[in-house]
């Protein structure tokens, strides 16, 4: 999709359709945002005819289309109600924007003029309401048809202007650059987290990241084999793999935006193609969805591509650890002991407790980068989902400043985070007869003890943990990937950026 800022009046933008938001319970002249209120007579009062009519009142969620505009330059006029009179929340803003492209999805219109960006959101500037802009059109317009006969799209759209006052070019432009690097990233990792396990291997993300790396030459990609994880001690990440005839990887995606000896930030994502449970095998209902517990290693890619699209002047590391669990005569079996690279025995009670026995091994790893922070994302619990639901993702972690500001950015990004505690008491339940640990923490606070897992992993840095079990993909009839935790990765970044 094409994106422009423009600044010439909405009327006199040659497009299939403009976008004019109205305000509920308004004197007629008072009811139309500012480019509507610079219609021509003629049309303001064709606007006026509808709203009379009752065919909307202006309230969020309402949109009517237009389709004929007699005698007038301008074709189509879709009405979006905006609520009352006063700043919207940026919650509210995002609600007013789906409903816009949601009513022109199923049309074959393929340009619009949107006058939305103009609209006053409370705390937000015009940077923040065009990006958003992107975003949310960008999400709606996106399909999974990579593996269907037939590709066509609902979704025509190809031209998206955005209107502007003149005086807000520059941050209105500066939000199209930040939109257009999210949107790029989302779209990445939904299309990568939507193909199913037998495309997506753990090889076929490896090899996804090093055509990343051919596109984009300020990233560099390398991939750890097995035979390189074995000399360096992955005994607990093997150990994963071992009942999977498809090879793990460890993918290593490299950006240096920033000085040369800049401590980077450390992302890493679980990589894992399918989660079968194991030996300790799931039920059948639902186990398509395992498809999805790579979400964390397909958005550290997307948030990468964000930060190069968006040349930020930082530098990232990405670590994936990809593998399958699957039961097979060589599998973990429960009451296996395993050690991992940092020494540490673990014993392996549950074999579906396969995230954390492959992320601590690459969290050990994550040292050789002398990293600023680092940040662990993962499908990791079900457990999260029952605590959480599917709003915000959990976040855990051993620094306070690191976790403000992960909370801060998920605010600004809308896609929010919820702390959860990281207290020792929850260590008890961690420990083990046989070994240094167990890997499951037994039935209560499932996110907690998983994370208290990770945390003796992390002890050699700042760390934080995101549990996005609940906001990686949406279930049932809408099934798909959502691309969270990208929007708040690469706020984080572009704040660190800035800092
Ligand atoms: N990938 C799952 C977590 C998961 C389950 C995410 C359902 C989203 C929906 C993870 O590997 C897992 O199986 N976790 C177990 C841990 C348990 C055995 C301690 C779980 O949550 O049941
Ligand atoms: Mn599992
Ligand atoms: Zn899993």
């Amino acid at each position: 999709m094409d994106y422009s800022i423009e600044t010439a009046p909405i009327e006199t933008l040659a497009h299939d359709c403009i976008i004019i938001g109205l305000y509920q319970n308004q004197h007629q002249n008072q009811q139309l945002i500012p480019s509507g209120a610079a219609l021509s007579d003629k049309l303001q009062s064709l606007i006026a005819k509808v709203v009379s009519r009752g065919d909307i009142s202006g309230k969020i969620g309402e949109a009517v289309l237009m389709n004929v505009i007699p005698d007038s330059e301008v074709e189509r006029v879709l009405l979006v109600g905006l609520g009352e009179n006063k700043p919207l929340s940026p919650k509210n803003y995002r609600k007013v924007l789906s409903t816009a492209i949601l009513s022109l999805k199923k049309s074959y219109i393929k340009s619009i003029a949107c006058g939305l960006a103009e609209i006053v959101v409370e705390g937000c500037n015009s940077q923040w309401n065009v990006r958003q802009i992107v975003e949310v059109f960008n999400d709606a317009s996106y399909q999974f048809t990579a593996l269907k006969s037939d590709k066509e799209t609902e979704s025509k759209l190809q031209k998206v202007a955005i209107t502007i006052l003149e005086s807000e070019f520059a941050s209105a432009q500066s939000g199209l650059i930040q939109g257009l690097g999210i949107a790029e990233g989302v779209s990445f990792a939904k299309a990568l987290s939507d193909l199913p396990g037998n495309v997506c291997t753990p090889t076929y993300m490896a090899e996804q990241a090093l055509e990343l790396g051919k596109t984009h030459p300020e990233l560099s990609v390398k991939i750890l084999e097995e035979a390189d994880m074995q000399a360096l001690g992955m005994g607990s990440f093997l150990s994963v793999s071992r009942g999977s005839r498809q090879p793990a990887k460890l993918i290593a995606l490299e950006y240096q935006g920033g000085k040369q000896d800049a401590k980077p930030i450390v992302l890493v994502g679980k990589g894992l193609t399918f989660d079968a449970g194991g030996i300790s095998l799931k039920p059948g209902a639902g186990m398509d969805e395992m498809k999805y517990d790579m979400c964390g290693g397909a958005a550290v890619m997307g948030a990468l591509l964000a930060a190069v699209k968006m040349q930020l002047p930082i530098n990232v590391v990405g670590l994936i650890p990809s593998s399958e669990n699957m039961p097979d005569g060589d599998a973990n079996k429960p009451g296996d002991i395993v050690t991992s690279m940092a020494g540490i025995t673990i014993e392996v009670l549950n074999t579906d407790a396969e995230g954390r026995l492959i992320l601590c091994d690459t969290l050990t790893y994550a040292e050789r980068y002398k990293p600023d922070v680092v940040i662990d994302l993962a499908t990791l619990t079900g457990a999260c989902l029952v605590a959480l639901g599917k709003i915000p993702s959990g976040l855990l972690g051993n620094d306070d400043e690191l976790c403000n500001a992960l909370i801060k950015a998920g605010e600004s990004a809308c896609d929010s985070v919820w702390r959860l505690p990281l207290w020792e008491e929850y260590q008890e339940q961690l420990k083990s007869n046989f070994a240094d640990l167990a890997n499951i923490g037994g039935k209560d606070a499932g996110t907690i003890t998983a994370a208290c897992f990770l945390s003796h992993f992390a002890k050699n840095f700042r760390w934080a943990h995101l549990d996005i079990a609940g906001t990686a993909w949406r279930s049932g009839q809408n099934k798909g990937a959502t691309g969270r935790p990208v929007p708040l990765l690469s706020q984080y970044l572009i704040d660190r950026a800035a800092s």
